[in-house]
């Protein structure tokens, strides 16, 4: 056991990457974690690999209602949150001239929309508003590279409205 003994932690995203490394490593530090991803497959064999502690929920977190749905399990089965970590991210390559309105929809509907909300719907669940939430950023947010200006947009869009947020 660990750092993390008890504590109750959601991670989306957590099926691949940095949020599968980040979910493990909670489990680890003894923590119960909720990972999150819209593909059933990948949750199933990430909570398998995880092995203890550990809960699927299938969802998008650009769909609000997958949101409740999320919030909802991890109420019925623990009461409270700890940590959120809002991880879930996506984003594609396309240089001024080719960006496409598909592109742009998706990668606000999910980095922006979706981290929006995702934090805003768990906040109930902190007790006496302790806890900590954590969000992926990205240089992309603050460095000008080819055809990342989609994605480093909303990037920028999320550490300006955690600016904010904090002193919400
Ligand atoms: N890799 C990098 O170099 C890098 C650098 C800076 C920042 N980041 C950021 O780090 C975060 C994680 O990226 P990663 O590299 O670890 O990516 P990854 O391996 O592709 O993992 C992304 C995770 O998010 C899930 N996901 C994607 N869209 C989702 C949605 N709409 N709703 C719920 N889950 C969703 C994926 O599962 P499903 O596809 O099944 O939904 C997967 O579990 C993202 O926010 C990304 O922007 C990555």
């Amino acid at each position: 056991m660990g750092n993390f003994n008890g504590k109750v932690v959601v991670v989306t995203g957590g099926t691949s990457g940095i949020g599968l490394a980040t979910a493990q490593r909670f489990v680890e530090e003894g923590a119960h974690v909720f990972i999150t991803g819209r593909r059933q497959n990948e949750l199933d064999t990430a909570v398998k690999l995880i092995g203890e502690r550990v809960t699927g929920v299938q969802g998008d977190i650009s769909n609000l209602n997958d949101l409740d749905k999320l919030f909802e399990t991890v109420r019925q089965e623990k009461g409270h949150l700890d940590i959120l970590f809002a991880n879930a991210g996506l984003g594609s390559i396309l240089p001024l001239g080719h960006i496409t309105e598909e592109q742009y929809q998706i990668t606000f509907d999910v980095n922006v929309k979706g981290t929006l909300f995702t934090i805003q719907k768990a906040l109930p669940l902190f007790p006496d508003q302790t806890g900590s939430i954590i969000l992926t950023g990205s240089t992309a947010s603050t460095i000008g590279d080819a055809g990342f200006s989609v994605y480093g947009g909303t990037k920028a869009a999320l550490r300006q409205m955690a600016r904010n947020w904090v002193t919400d």
